[in-house]
């Protein structure tokens, strides 16, 4: 399965899981909690496979500047900050939505430059045969054995590009 189809695939339940948390009657914190708790590991499992699997590649086959690359790391630490942040506050307070709204706005700039720019240049690049293989990997590393070591910490963009170049 071509890891450029898997990867929208992931953006779209990421759409659907926040267009969820707009249905939950506000008051249901219990119901909140749960769906941002499996959206925000998904969001954080995600994030960390690109970086282990697609990045990597997307530096070496099509994006030579590396600044697709520099932008996508920057946009996953700044989304990843919003979960923190959400993570510290009182499920369905006032600073809880903030943060879950900023990390959403982060998250759907994010996943438009990826459709936009860096997924088709891929496409335009890398081999069906060879995307198919990286999307084998691709949710190997997001699965609940394997995604036990993937790396979900913020990156430094500068020092992400230098280490796999
Ligand atoms: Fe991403
Ligand atoms: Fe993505």
């Amino acid at each position: 399965m071509d890891i450029a189809d898997l990867v929208l695939n992931d953006h779209h339940r990421q759409r659907q899981a926040f267009a969820l948390l707009d249905e939950i009657d506000r008051k249901d914190t219990e119901k909140l909690q749960a769906v941002w708790a499996d959206l925000a590991a998904f969001l954080e499992v995600h994030a960390a496979a690109e970086e282990a699997v697609l990045y990597p590649v997307v530096l070496k086959e099509s994006d030579p500047t590396a600044e697709e690359t520099k932008d996508a790391i920057g946009d996953h630490n700044k989304i990843r900050d919003a979960i923190a942040r959400a993570s510290r506050a009182v499920v369905g307070s006032e600073d809880w939505w903030d943060a879950v709204g900023d990390c959403r706005k982060e998250n759907t700039e994010h996943m438009g430059e990826e459709e936009d720019e860096v997924l088709p240049h891929l496409r335009q690049e890398v081999s069906v045969q060879k995307r198919s293989e990286l999307g084998l990997a691709f949710e190997a590393a997001k699965t609940a054995t394997q995604s036990v070591h993937l790396d979900e910490s913020d990156k430094d963009p500068e020092e992400f590009v230098a280490a796999h170049t």
